[in-house]
């Protein structure tokens, strides 16, 4: 199957089968991660610009060594080193960019629709790397990848998205996805964190349940996924301390009894340990989140071979 996508801008937009070809592709490209010389030549004479306008670790890196592992040519610009300083907008940002014949743009930024926008007005690739509450796709599919390698199939999954899910584009991406995949969602977070309509994601083949207790969102669930407060995001205190929050919504050994026994757990990340997760379970046993980090790279190499290597080559160009 051809991917026939030019950008990858959400998980709203791919099918149940562009989704299983992503999945396939970056299980088949981790494999060159394990490699003593970590390169094909898969992407050579490919240039990807990363223009992240908000802070990141994970996914910014693994774009940048997913480029790398692949031969391309990956430059990173940031918002505090660019003329984004100055004034210049992001649309005049993207054209003076697109002068020098990038093929792919990967963006991150805090508006929700800013890669959408992009797209609309460059010819190369557009990779969404996360915009404002919206979508954070790659993300969704790496947390895929991960589950995968700990569970058969993602169908009749039942997974616990908690946390802030008023202010994660990671959880609204998870639902699209793990709906679409047939998986049975329940998001939990306080009341004052839960949107109004939160189950307009809910999926085309799964379930979605909303509810602030947590006991309840854990119960006899596969997968437990823990989300960050998001602070830079919340205007306004939206629960009384943190101590309150962890006491009815962070994670410990005592509450995943709650969940099947051995519930792998999840979390984006970056992790606030004692704030939504005691460090007992994040360290723990059954902790895949080095495992979700490791998924990334696979991933953004198999979205960047997707969008702007397939049309031009047959196979994956990864012999070694
Ligand atoms: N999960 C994630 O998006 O992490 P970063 O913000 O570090 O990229």
């Amino acid at each position: 199957m051809a991917f026939n996508a030019k950008h990858l801008l959400g998980i709203e937009l791919l099918s149940v089968d562009q989704i299983r070809l992503i999945l396939e592709t970056a299980n088949t490209f981790r494999e060159i991660s394990t490699r003593s010389i970590k390169k094909v030549p898969t992407l050579r004479g490919k240039t990807i610009i990363n223009l992240f306008f908000e802070s990141s670790t994970r996914t910014r890196t693994s774009f940048e060594i997913a480029a790398k592992r692949l031969s391309a040519d990956a430059i990173n610009i940031s918002t505090s080193t660019s003329s984004i300083v100055k004034g210049e907008t992001l649309i005049d940002t993207a054209r003076n960019l697109e002068a020098m014949a990038p093929d792919a743009i990967v963006i991150r930024h805090s508006s929700a629709g800013a890669p959408h926008q992009l797209a609309k007005f460059c010819s190369a690739s557009i990779i969404n790397a996360g915009d404002g509450f919206h979508e954070h796709p790659t993300q969704a599919l790496l947390d895929a990848l991960t589950i995968l390698d700990h569970r058969p199939s993602l169908k009749d999954l039942r997974v616990a998205i908690i946390g802030d899910i008023a202010h994660s584009r990671v959880a609204r991406s998870n639902c699209l996805l793990l709906g679409k995949m047939g998986a049975h969602i329940t998001v939990c977070g306080p009341p004052t964190l839960l949107p109004i309509n939160f189950d307009q994601y809910s999926s085309l083949a799964g379930s979605l349940t909303v509810t602030d207790n947590m006991n309840k969102a854990l119960d006899q669930a596969d997968v437990v996924m823990m989300l960050r407060i998001q602070l830079e995001r919340q205007k306004e205190a939206f629960f009384p301390s943190i101590r309150e929050y962890f006491r009815y919504y962070g994670l410990t050994g005592e509450r995943m009894k709650f969940a099947k026994p051995g519930a792998i757990i999840m979390h984006p990340g970056p992790i606030n340990r004692g704030v939504e997760i005691a460090s007992e379970v994040a360290d723990g046993p059954y902790s895949v989140i080095l495992g979700q980090v490791a998924s990334g790279v696979g991933i953004r190499m198999a979205i960047l071979y997707l969008v702007i290597g397939e049309r031009e080559q047959t196979g994956l160009g990864i012999e070694s």
